[in-house]
């Protein structure tokens, strides 16, 4: 199998980019973030806090969290309910935060990340993967941006969606949740010593695309 690992803050444009690779290369986008925000709604769904890693282990293992795909499009399913609209509400964003700081969950996650790119050609977005969960994968990118370029994209998009949010509070969040995702303990953010680093600031989404899809290309 034909694996690419991507990883990188939010909002560096990781998404958009490994969906519009997936999709020149034939190959299936996995979007590891939105594993990691569908428990983090599961424990929220339980009135539990989100930081407390007992209260998390004591439900973690009945959240069961599959991927379906429907015209190219990753859906999150919870328990079988397609929670994928629900793990993007802000709220979201910080249990996700909160969850993915804690082994277990890690754990429980990393075996279904594995399963997957061990059956598919696929491109995984994350924080750990060209690290952890991937460090095989034949072609491993590390993409970046400035807080502040990540917070007006993501501005933008919110926006975008009705749902507009306060420019100076979003940078705060994104700022702290860098922190949080670098810092912690278990499998923090950082390059894998293989990976290319790639500043998407000033680069257009079809530029890196390019770049992406090429590497791929030499392995092929
Ligand atoms: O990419 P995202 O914003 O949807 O990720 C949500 C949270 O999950 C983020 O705070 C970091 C965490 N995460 C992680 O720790 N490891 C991953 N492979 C993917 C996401």
């Amino acid at each position: 199998m034909i694996n690419i690992a991507i990883d990188g803050p939010s909002g560096a444009g990781k998404s958009t980019i490994a969906r519009k690779v997936a999709e020149k290369l034939g190959f299936v986008y996995v979007d590891t973030g939105a594993m990691y925000r569908a428990i983090g709604v599961h424990v929220m769904r339980h009135n539990l806090p989100t930081d407390d890693a007992r209260a998390v282990i004591s439900v973690l293992y009945d959240a069961h969290i599959a991927l379906a795909y429907q015209a190219g499009e990753q859906h999150i399913l919870l328990n079988g309910e397609d929670v994928s609209k629900a793990i993007r509400l802000p709220e979201a964003s910080m249990a996700a935060s909160n969850v993915s700081a804690i082994p277990e969950v890690r754990a429980y996650l990393f075996d279904l990340q594995k399963n997957i790119a061990n059956t598919t050609n696929c491109i995984m977005d994350g924080r750990d993967i060209g690290t952890v969960v991937l460090p095989d994968a034949q072609v491993k990118i590390f993409l970046t941006a400035t807080a502040e370029e990540r917070t007006r994209r993501r501005c933008l998009e919110l926006e975008q969606k009705g749902t507009p949010v306060d420019y100076d509070t979003l940078l705060t969040e994104i700022i702290q949740r860098d922190y949080n995702d670098s810092h912690r303990a278990a499998a923090p953010l950082k390059k894998a010593d293989d990976a290319t680093e790639i500043d998407s600031t000033g680069l257009s989404i079809e530029e890196i695309t390019d770049i992406i899809v090429k590497m791929a290309e030499a392995v092929l």
